[in-house]
């Protein structure tokens, strides 16, 4: 078969990048122990509301400074649904669901994870605006999917 040279410069350039991009995925998931953000870790979606973190969720501070927010998202709330959390400041969302697939995404921000029942999505950002933040959940959890927002208050610390 006849391939013309210029064609065949394409092909291999369209092959070599295909294997290099490969290769930085499987070398950077395999030396940074990359994974998704989510789906690490697990918890009975049945219990929640009973014993553990998600039955009282908020915000903690711990000794060293560092934020956490404990939330739960659910048919069609985020709870707490008002979040304050400081300016400049690592903050770690540990997020999940009693019931079905839900979004959490902090408009505005990088800050975007599914939450499924039984896994809890844990994302840490550092926020550097202060204001009000719209959250909202980015997928279809149903008839009231649409009302489904929180709202989250970066404050600059006095
Ligand atoms: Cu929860 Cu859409």
């Amino acid at each position: 078969m006849q391939v013309d040279r210029y064609e065949r410069y394409w092909l291999w350039a369209a092959t070599g990048m295909l294997v290099l991009f490969t290769g930085a995925i499987v070398i950077t998931a395999l030396a940074g122990s990359a994974h998704p953000p989510s789906h690490v870790e697990t918890v009975n979606p049945e219990t929640l509301d009973i014993s553990g973190e998600f039955a009282t969720p908020g915000v903690a501070t711990a000794a060293d400074g560092s934020v956490t927010v404990v939330m739960r998202a659910e048919f069609y709330v985020f709870r707490p649904e008002v979040v304050r959390v400081p300016l400049g400041r690592a903050v770690t969302f540990r997020i999940t669901s009693p019931d079905v697939l839900h979004g959490f995404q902090i408009v505005g921000t990088n800050v975007n994870v599914t939450v499924a029942p039984g896994y809890v999505s844990e994302v840490t950002t550092t926020f550097t605006e202060p204001g009000e933040y719209l959250v909202v959940c980015n997928e279809y959890c149903g008839l009231a999917h649409h009302n489904m927002q929180g709202t989250l208050i970066v404050e600059a610390e006095p």
